[in-house]
């Protein structure tokens, strides 16, 4: 997935824009990047491999144009080097794409058959060439961007500009985001408003299929027919203007520390007016099974609702990876709800999954933070998480917030299926309410995650195990601690290490482990000592009293399942941050990883 931005004015140097507008765009990608702008009526093209202020520094001070495009990438075909990089130019066309050109082979060997030649292995250059190839053949733009559509399969959001053309700036999309944003006298293309709020927030959301033509004052969009079409002009509310590290030294800290306001803010909702608030939740009972369906952290908050609903709603509750989900048989009728859980709403492989629960008219229910995304605009109903802007790749206020969201859904299904009496739902209200209370002293205790850190930062390979509803956390565990500190960390079911994986154990291998049912903890004690007896050194976290000092232990509060989660994953998210500052790797943006991955 990449960031694609663009830029027309009558009274403004876009230069400057287009770089802001890279800058907010970098959590979709920031391995290379790159502008292209007119200057005395050519396009000049500067790119860089590395992040956007690489490129800043390239360009000469104060270099100034009215009309531009530019890019910031993660790469997918071709590795991350300067050529490669967006802008692709090719001969009259210059274009941004973010996406993936899936018959690009095919029309590349088209192209060279045609006497064409191609400086990159990039699926986005064939891009360029194409649009070229067609803008030779009928000069008209209209027809070209047209033509173009019928013959490329696979996802874009692209904007190009044209030799000799200053005026205008053109957009087309399919499947990857794409939006226009409007102001007096300067408009701009993006990936994402939320980048280019400096400048406006005002905008259209491109649909499938339509294009668009954009001058200084106009913004023409058309359909793939070429019919002029006329669409809603929304206005986007940013609650998170000041989205800022404030004195934090990294995103993910801030976000962590934020967890104190963001769940109470999510679940207020659906808890402030008692048991009244909770039923303004879905009806679930009509439906006889239930599907999650997510990616990475969001499929691991899925698990979490798995165990809940199926423990304590009596509910068949199957939760997918979206990039499998897509491709398998998935038994689809009306009498299963699918669940899409997705931070961004725009998770290429979630939106597709989504697609095909809609060609199937199956009823559909997004668990999504980021507001018009794209997967708001396509589910039945979409429940919105308030965690607010998540601008680190690592989740971890968004994913308590989806926990949070599903925790109230399945205990709002089980008082309507009457597995959960009033009292209980009461109680788990009240532990709603007092979360910050909960949460606010494993949040301090930052000495001993600190000092586990030090003890497993220079590991080479970290376990994380559990059972039942620990088991699904050990897997958030791990994917935190693998993404931000690049140490191979793998979950594990705690019961299942003994057939096969306790080879990979010996001495000092760090086993990190949560023990919070009194109906499992004696069998995940046992598993623990197994590991100990092979020398690993083992880090539980616990909510009740275990006396065993060969353990280093971190208690936390005994409360109802519904909670639970949320407070055994914080520890695992300190570990994580702490183990990765030890390390000096890119916390926030770290290698080969991007918050929004639009492409399969
Ligand atoms: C989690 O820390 C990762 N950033 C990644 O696994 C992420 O959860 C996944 O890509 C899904 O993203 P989404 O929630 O925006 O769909």
């Amino acid at each position: 997935m990449c960031g694609i931005v663009g830029a027309i004015s009558k009274d403004k140097n876009i230069v400057p824009l287009l770089i802001t507008g890279l800058e907010n765009l970098e959590y979709r990608g920031y391995d290379s990047a790159g502008v292209a702008y007119f200057k005395n009526k050519k396009i000049n093209i500067v790119k860089v491999t590395g992040k956007v202020n690489k490129l800043k520094d390239k360009l000469k001070e104060n270099e100034s144009s009215n009309i531009g495009i530019a890019h910031t990438r993660w790469a997918t075909h071709g590795k991350a080097t300067t050529i490669n990089a967006h802008p692709h130019k090719f001969k009259h066309i210059t274009l941004v794409h973010n996406g993936i050109i899936e018959n690009f082979n095919i029309l590349k060997e088209f192209l060279i058959e045609q006497g064409y030649s191609f400086k990159t292995n990039t699926d986005s250059e064939v891009a360029a060439a194409i649009l070229n190839y067609y803008y030779e053949k009928y000069t008209d733009i209209d027809k070209t961007i047209q033509e173009f559509m019928s013959t490329i399969i696979g996802s874009y959001a692209i904007g190009f500009i044209v030799d000799n053309d200053y005026e205008n700036i053109y957009c087309l999309k399919k499947e990857s985001p794409l939006i226009i944003g409007v102001s007096n006298n300067t408009n701009m293309i993006s990936s994402d408003i939320r980048a280019i709020l400096k400048y406006t927030n005002k905008y259209y959301i491109l649909d499938d299929f339509e294009y668009a033509k954009i001058d200084v004052s106009k913004v023409i969009i058309k359909s793939r027919t070429g019919d002029i079409i006329s669409k809603e002009l929304k206005e986007y509310i940013d609650e998170d203007a000041n989205s800022s590290k404030g004195h934090y030294k990294h995103y993910m800290l801030k976000e962590i520390m934020e967890q104190k306001e963001t769940i109470l803010k999510t679940a207020l909702p659906f808890i402030e007016d008692g048991i009244n608030s909770l039923l303004t939740l879905p009806d679930l009972t009509k439906y006889k099974e239930i599907d999650i369906i997510g990616c990475g952290t969001a499929y691991h908050a899925g698990l979490v609702a798995k165990y809940l609903f199926t423990e304590l709603t009596n509910t068949r509750c199957n939760v997918y990876l979206a990039s499998e989900y897509r491709y398998q048989n998935n038994f689809l009728n009306k009498d299963t709800l699918s669940i899409f859980i997705s931070q961004s709403g725009e998770t290429a492989d979630t939106i597709a999954a989504l697609k095909l629960v809609k060609k199937k008219k199956c009823p559909n229910l997004g668990i999504i933070n980021v507001k018009e995304s794209s997967m708001t605009l396509l589910v039945d109903k979409c429940l919105y998480t308030k965690a607010g802007n998540e601008i680190a790749v690592a989740s971890t206020k968004a994913y308590t917030a989806q926990v949070t969201i599903l925790s109230l859904l399945a205990l709002s299904h089980g008082y309507r299926n009457k597995t959960i009496n009033k009292n209980q739902v009461l109680e788990v209200l009240k532990e709603f309410k007092n979360i910050k209370t909960l949460i606010t002293p494993i949040l301090n205790k930052k000495e001993t995650y600190l000092s586990i850190a030090k003890n497993i930062y220079k590991e080479e390979d970290i376990f994380y195990i559990g059972r039942g509803l620990d088991y699904a956390l050990s897997m958030e565990g791990a994917l935190k601690l693998k993404e931000i500190s690049y140490i191979h960390s793998e979950s594990y079911a705690a019961g299942e290490l003994k057939h096969g994986t306790i080879s990979l154990i010996k001495k000092n291998t760090p086993v990190l482990c949560s023990a919070t049912n009194d109906k499992l903890n004696a069998k995940t004690i046992s598993n623990l000592k197994e590991v100990l007896a092979r020398g690993a050194n083992v880090y539980l976290i616990t909510n009740t009293k275990i006396k065993d000092d060969s353990f280093k232990i971190i208690n936390i509060p005994k409360t109802s399942d519904f909670i639970k989660p949320i407070l055994i994953v914080i520890p695992y998210q300190l570990i994580a941050y702490y183990t990765a500052l030890l390390r000096g790797t890119s916390i926030d943006k770290p290698k080969n990883l991007a918050k929004s991955v639009t492409v399969e």
